[in-house]
């Protein structure tokens, strides 16, 4: 069993106030940077040039979370500015698999995502092409919200799946994760765990070993 990854989100962070709030969770194991065009979702974030000066400032690798249409096209540009991995929805993609091998080939770790609506079907016969799957625990668009429990049946279906496989597929969940969900989505199978409020709502550094605690601890119990 892989350690838990823990992955604070700067959605959550102060934007005027980046590179301080990054230094702020260099405990953490990445940054999850979530990308937002107000057409795949209803809400505006980072553009390109954002990104490349978060990652020319960044103490912690970052882990980009696509949620733009069009993605066959941005992603790469993404991948090149030397971001550890890049997650593009699958529901906004033309020709994932495709698109996976070009991220790969810049050098990142290609990682497909969910909205909870999808099935874990939708992705199954092409998930090998994969470093990641992220399996959206809200609708995706802000921070802040409600977990949703119904996402976990799919959690534990792509973790079984990837057992079954012997397939090395890192498995995240993102959104509502805090103190008193991330014990249910470790249990189901995720290694991986976005919080963006729950970590910087409090002191970083002090949420952050506090959920990886909880995550390490069930995941023990409910060894997969
Ligand atoms: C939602 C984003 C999440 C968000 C999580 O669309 O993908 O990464 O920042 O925020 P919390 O942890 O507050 O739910
Ligand atoms: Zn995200």
């Amino acid at each position: 069993m892989t350690a838990p990854r823990i992955h604070p989100s700067i959605l959550a962070a102060d934007f005027a106030n980046f590179e301080r709030d990054l230094h702020r969770i260099a405990d953490a194991d990445a940054a999850h940077v979530d990308v937002m065009d107000n057409h795949f979702v209803p809400n505006l974030t980072f553009g390109q040039p954002m990104v490349e000066r978060l990652q020319q400032v960044s103490p912690i690798p970052l882990d980009l979370h696509l949620m733009i249409d069009d993605p066959d096209r941005w992603a790469p540009q993404f991948a090149e500015m030397g971001v550890d991995s890049v997650t593009f929805h699958l529901e906004a993609a033309t020709a994932p698999v495709t698109l996976a091998k070009r991220l790969r080939a810049i050098g990142a770790r290609a990682g497909v995502a969910l909205r909870p609506g999808t099935p874990f079907a939708a992705v199954e016969e092409i998930i090998e092409h994969f470093d990641m799957l992220l399996i959206m625990t809200v609708e995706p668009g802000f921070g802040g919200q409600s977990f949703m429990p119904e996402t976990m049946p799919k959690l534990s279906r792509a973790r079984e799946h990837a057992r079954r496989t012997g397939l090395e597929l890192q498995l995240q969940v993102d959104g509502g994760i805090a103190a008193d969900t991330i014990e249910i989505a470790a249990a189901a199978g995720a290694d991986t765990f976005v919080a963006g409020s729950a970590v910087f709502r409090g002191e970083p550094a002090e949420q952050i070993a506090l959920l990886r605690e909880l995550a390490s601890a069930s995941a023990a119990v409910h060894a997969h």
